[in-house]
């Protein structure tokens, strides 16, 4: 088998995905015509055009743009079942996706809404695909911690439905300080906890997730290299980072692909996995991240399944499920 046909074999689990970055221009477009809303863009083509992100603001700006069409039930479950679809194409058998409330709830939209188009979703992948999955919600940063209070206070008739709680949007300038009580509170409720931190925000921001927020997994992380104390430490707690590769090129956080330190991570020790993060806008599905990356960096095969393996053993499944999927990915060629 080449590196190509192992990373179409390998059974794989995405921990770092928002639903609402999987909006294919396609199904913005029939959305937007069936519900009557206007947006900025004549075709699919001109939508392709506007995605010349240079960082994060850039795309988040376009990113809750695109959003805006999302009213209805069933468009929340479109939404996810295309999605879906491109999981069973890549072979990921498992998801944790990410879903942003606040977007949808600001605009008018229940939470209700949301949860159950997801739901919805996810229930089908598993019946219909065999794929599992899990919610995680995450407040927006740039948004105050009053505000993040009212959404877990809403999401909490769900709790049985959303196995996490998340922190996503405009990083720097908004640290997981911000939010450390309304994460206290997360937890209590018996939520896991994750944050994206050390995607453009500096190392400082990781070590408040894991002080402060005392997360499960942090989302990115990769600028944790910059502070050497702070690789011992995810090391030795084998803290996993859930890295996204051409979302790094995408937004300029790497300047080249083969430049990308998750290769070195890999050989630190650092628990990395691969995930696409918002694929619609950022060039490409999970299978796409690992061929970007095996190709620029020249991953073994071992490599790449112990990849794999890691997306795994990082999720929030159970260890017979983990055990499962870890033997399917060692007995292959
Ligand atoms: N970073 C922060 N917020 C986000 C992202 C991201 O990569 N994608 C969607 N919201
Ligand atoms: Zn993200």
């Amino acid at each position: 088998m080449n590196q190509l046909e192992l990373i179409r074999a390998l059974p794989k689990a995405e921990l770092h995905v928002h639903i609402e970055g999987t909006f294919e221009p396609e199904l913005m477009f029939a959305i937007a015509q069936r519900n009557h809303i206007d947006i900025p863009y004549k075709s699919v083509e001109e939508v392709k055009q506007a995605y010349n992100f240079h960082n994060l603001q850039s795309f988040l700006d376009i990113y809750y743009a695109g959003a805006n069409v999302l009213v209805y039930e069933q468009d929340f479950y479109d939404l996810a079942w295309a999605y879906f679809e491109k999981c069973a194409e890549d072979h990921v058998v498992h998801t944790e996706m990410f879903f942003d409330p606040q977007t949808h709830t600001d605009r008018g939209v229940a939470f209700k809404t949301v949860i159950d188009g997801l739901q919805r979703a996810c229930d089908d992948a598993k019946s219909k695909l065999g794929i599992s999955s899990h919610l995680i919600m995450c407040f927006l940063r740039h948004l105050s911690e009053e505000a993040a209070f009212e959404t877990l206070a809403q999401a909490l008739p769900y709790k049985e439905q959303i196995i996490g709680v998340g922190l996503d949007s405009s990083e720097v300038g908004h640290p997981p300080s911000k939010f450390e009580r309304v994460f206290a509170k997360a937890r209590e409720a018996g939520f896991l906890i994750v944050a994206h931190a050390g995607e453009e925000g500096p190392p400082e921001y990781v070590w408040e997730a894991l002080d402060l927020l005392k997360v499960n997994r942090i989302d990115h992380g990769v600028r944790s290299e910059e502070d050497e104390a702070l690789m011992q430490r995810l090391i030795a707690e084998k803290m996993p980072l859930t890295v996204c590769p051409l979302s790094n090129l995408k937004l300029c956080v790497v300047e080249d692909m083969a430049d990308h330190n998750i290769r070195r991570l890999l050989q630190q020790g650092v628990h990395v996995t691969v995930n696409s993060d918002d694929p619609s806008y950022f060039g490409g599905y999970m299978n796409d991240n690992f061929i970007a990356i095996s190709e620029a960096l020249d991953l073994t095969a071992d490599e790449l399944k112990q990849l794999a393996i890691n997306s795994f053993e990082a999720s929030f499944i159970d260890d017979t499920q983990k055990n499962h999927w870890k033997n399917q990915i060692l007995a292959l060629a």
